[in-house]
């Protein structure tokens, strides 16, 4: 069927998106930018305040964006496989700075919200058959886009989510030699400083931000940068190259796929 005038006609138009970490700043512009894009959002949220009423978010003209949300929990990633079956794109988007601290605690909480569960909903989602036909957008691969963060590769004044996000970035190189193909398509997000209750004093704004990751996967970047910093546009994919070499040469998958 031929789009109503006025109506987007882009990559995401009719696009079944899901993203976690919905009801942070970047989520919340995400969904903007996406639905401006005419995407169907699903929005995944695992605050109090999202379980107990739903998340608004509202469209240039002030309008409510229609979406579906569903709440989860770090841990209880599993439970999603069915929601998940229904989407075209997922956006591993949630995350945690815990600063300063370095307890066990403070480690455990930093290693399971930003790297661990992100890297089960990934292989969760590269596991399922999608329980849908195809979007009306249809034909193309699934994709998912994981927020990695430039604190993969550069200081980010916060040693436990250096090493979280280090940890996510180093299990995506991995698993993609194995799960990325052409039926999936993985998108590394890499992203420098924005305003958020994560980063109070980031230099971008969250909007602008989620443009440009839209705009740049819309290009078909497999690796989306945006950031000030001129360095992470040279260091990224000299570090990307490098894991992939590496990995590939070192590691191998049994015949059996276990
Ligand atoms: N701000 C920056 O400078 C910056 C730079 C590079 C990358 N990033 C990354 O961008 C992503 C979004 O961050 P943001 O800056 O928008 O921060 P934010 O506003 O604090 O949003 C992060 C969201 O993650 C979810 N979350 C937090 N703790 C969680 C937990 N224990 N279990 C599950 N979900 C949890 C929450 O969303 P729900 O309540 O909806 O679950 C939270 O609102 C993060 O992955 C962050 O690491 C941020």
């Amino acid at each position: 069927m031929a789009p109503l005038p006025g109506s987007p006609t882009g990559p995401w138009q009719g696009r079944r998106i899901a993203i976690t970490g919905a009801n942070g700043s970047l989520g919340r512009a995400l969904i903007r930018a996406l639905h401006r894009q005419g995407a169907q959002i699903l929005a995944l949220t695992s605050s109090a305040a999202g379980a107990g009423e739903p998340l608004v978010e509202r469209d240039d003209a002030g309008a409510a964006i229609p979406l579906k949300q569903v709440n989860w929990r770090c841990g209880a990633e599993a439970e999603l496989a069915a929601v998940l079956a229904t989407v075209d794109v997922l956006v591993l988007n949630h995350g945690v700075n815990v600063l300063s601290a370095r307890s066990a605690e403070a480690t455990a909480l930093s290693l399971e919200v930003n790297a661990l569960s992100s890297w089960r909903l990934l292989e969760l989602f590269a596991g399922l058959e999608p329980g849908r036909p195809a979007s009306p957008a249809g034909g193309r691969a699934r994709e998912v886009w994981v927020n990695t963060s430039e604190a993969e590769i550069q200081p980010a004044l916060s040693p436990l989510y250096e090493l979280s996000k280090r940890l996510l970035g180093q299990l995506l190189s991995l698993r993609a030699l194995d799960l990325a193909g052409p039926g999936l398509r993985i998108r590394r997000l890499v992203l420098g400083p924005f305003r958020s209750a994560l980063n109070p004093i980031g230099v971008m704004g969250a909007d602008f931000v989620a443009r440009e990751i839209v705009r740049q996967a819309g290009w078909n970047l497999g690796l989306v940068i945006v950031t000030p910093n001129p360095l992470t546009y040279v260091l990224m994919p000299v570090a990307t190259l490098g894991r992939w070499l590496y990995f590939r040469l070192l590691t191998r998958l049994p015949a059996d796929g276990s």
